[in-house]
């Protein structure tokens, strides 16, 4: 089985909708449920520069980097691990692409992001990365519980 990490903004911007105030935590985390993906870890979390730069890492020098870093720093985010057959794939599409005026409506930032730099949600886009984000965003490991719908899903 595929693991991934979605990290959902909430900064809360003066300028832009924000996630805290429009309450999209449940809608996200719900699409994946509904699509049968089982939940591995979660935590809220204020997100630490080094964090932050370590995450983007292989982006440094492209001229939106500062900007990245200080986005994804500048307010808690929930961080997620999601489990299932592809996952990582399908996590994407149902993300939609990076630019929202790109993403396909039905997809999370299709619905409901307008700018590629406040959309929404990050998820890894490979299952190398996803452990590598699984090994920097959740250092403690993850919850062993199974869910007992497995079965009745694939
Ligand atoms: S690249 O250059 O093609 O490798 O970049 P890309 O994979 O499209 O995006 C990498 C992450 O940077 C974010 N991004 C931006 N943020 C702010 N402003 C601009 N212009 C911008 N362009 C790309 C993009 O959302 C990716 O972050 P995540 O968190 O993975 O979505």
């Amino acid at each position: 089985l595929d693991t991934t990490v979605l990290l959902l903004d909430l900064e809360k911007a003066y300028d832009k909708p924000d996630g805290v105030q429009r309450g999209l935590i449940a809608e996200i985390i719900s699409r994946f449920e509904k699509k049968g993906f089982y939940l591995r870890g979660m935590k809220l979390m204020d997100v630490k520069k080094a964090l932050g730069e370590q995450h983007y890492a292989e982006h440094e020098g492209k001229p939106f980097f500062p900007g990245l870093v200080k986005y994804i720093c500048s307010g808690p985010v929930v961080a997620m691990v999601w489990e299932g057959p592809n996952v990582v794939a399908s996590g994407r599409q149902m993300i939609g692409a990076t630019k929202p005026h790109e993403s396909a409506a039905g997809t999370i930032r299709g619905d409901y992001a307008l700018t590629v730099g406040r959309n929404l949600i990050h998820g890894s886009d490979a299952v190398e990365s996803a452990k590598k984000e699984i090994a920097l965003w959740f250092p403690e490991g993850l919850s062993q519980w199974k869910s007992c719908q497995h079965p009745w899903i694939y």
